[in-house]
């Protein structure tokens, strides 16, 4: 049960109410029709492995259900943009996350659930957006939404490039670690198992490497940055400017 506003709701229903506004969210372009979904699924298996309870699960969820409730604020031709942004696009697209902020913290029950929604563009380097938080206040939980939103935004077709492959992704996703974007053990527990299954839903398979004394400690381990790396990680990581997406 969570509180919100002033009685104490099932996580079910806040997130049967938050898939009504992820809807609009990424209904307003084809390109997003199913980025939510597939960043909520990724999430829940990642929280899963990580060792969070159901609780949890369901909590971190219903934050990743609604991670891109202020692009409600980003006009549909933006989104819907094949060549490039303008500066002034740019800004009104990085400042998503801040309204998606506005909106939430409307309710203060929600805070926890608001933090971890929308830190999903801050970095670990702190050359995220749009507060420019250092590693040590993003929270485990925005690491993970932040992970399955870049996992799942790549993989995409969007307006200006066709979803990319596997070895894409990867070498990517291997630049965003190196460059200090992304939390690496969770880019590892993310590949090897959307790599390995590629599949959304709740049935994929845990990565052999996640023991489950692993995923008990997992979350302490992870709390501040880590300097751990697998095999996935150290095959080909270069440095990239740019991960060739959009917010
Ligand atoms: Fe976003």
């Amino acid at each position: 049960m969570v509180a919100f506003c002033g009685a104490l709701v099932a996580e079910k229903d806040l997130m049967g109410l938050a898939s009504i506004f992820w809807r609009f969210v990424d209904f307003r372009s084809h390109f997003t029709a199913t980025h939510t979904s597939g960043v909520v699924a990724i999430v829940q298996q990642l929280a899963g492995l990580c060792g969070l309870d159901g609780a949890a699960t369901r909590k971190i969820a219903i934050a990743a259900a609604l991670h891109d409730l202020g692009k409600l604020s980003v006009p549909a031709e933006t989104l819907e943009k094949a060549g490039p942004l303008s500066s002034g696009e740019w800004e009104v697209m990085r400042h998503h996350p801040s309204c998606g902020c506005d909106v939430l913290g409307k309710i203060p029950a929600l805070g926890e659930i608001n933090t971890w929604a929308n830190f999903h563009h801050e970095k670990l380097s702190g050359k995220g957006y749009p507060f420019h938080l250092s590693a040590d206040r993003i929270p485990f939980e925005s690491r993970i939404v932040a992970v399955a939103d870049v996992f799942t935004a790549l993989t995409e077709d969007r307006p200006y490039r066709k979803g990319m492959s596997r070895e894409q992704t990867g070498e990517i996703l291997r630049a965003m670690i190196a460059d200090g974007s992304l939390e690496p053990e969770l880019v590892g527990i993310a590949a090897r198992c959307c790599f390995s299954s590629r599949t959304r839903s709740s049935g994929s398979r845990v990565p052999r490497s996640c023991t489950p004394g692993w995923r008990r400690t997992a979350k302490t381990r992870l709390s501040g940055r880590s300097s751990r790396s697998s095999g996935w990680m150290r095959n080909g990581t270069r440095k990239a400017s740019s991960n060739g997406t959009r917010p």
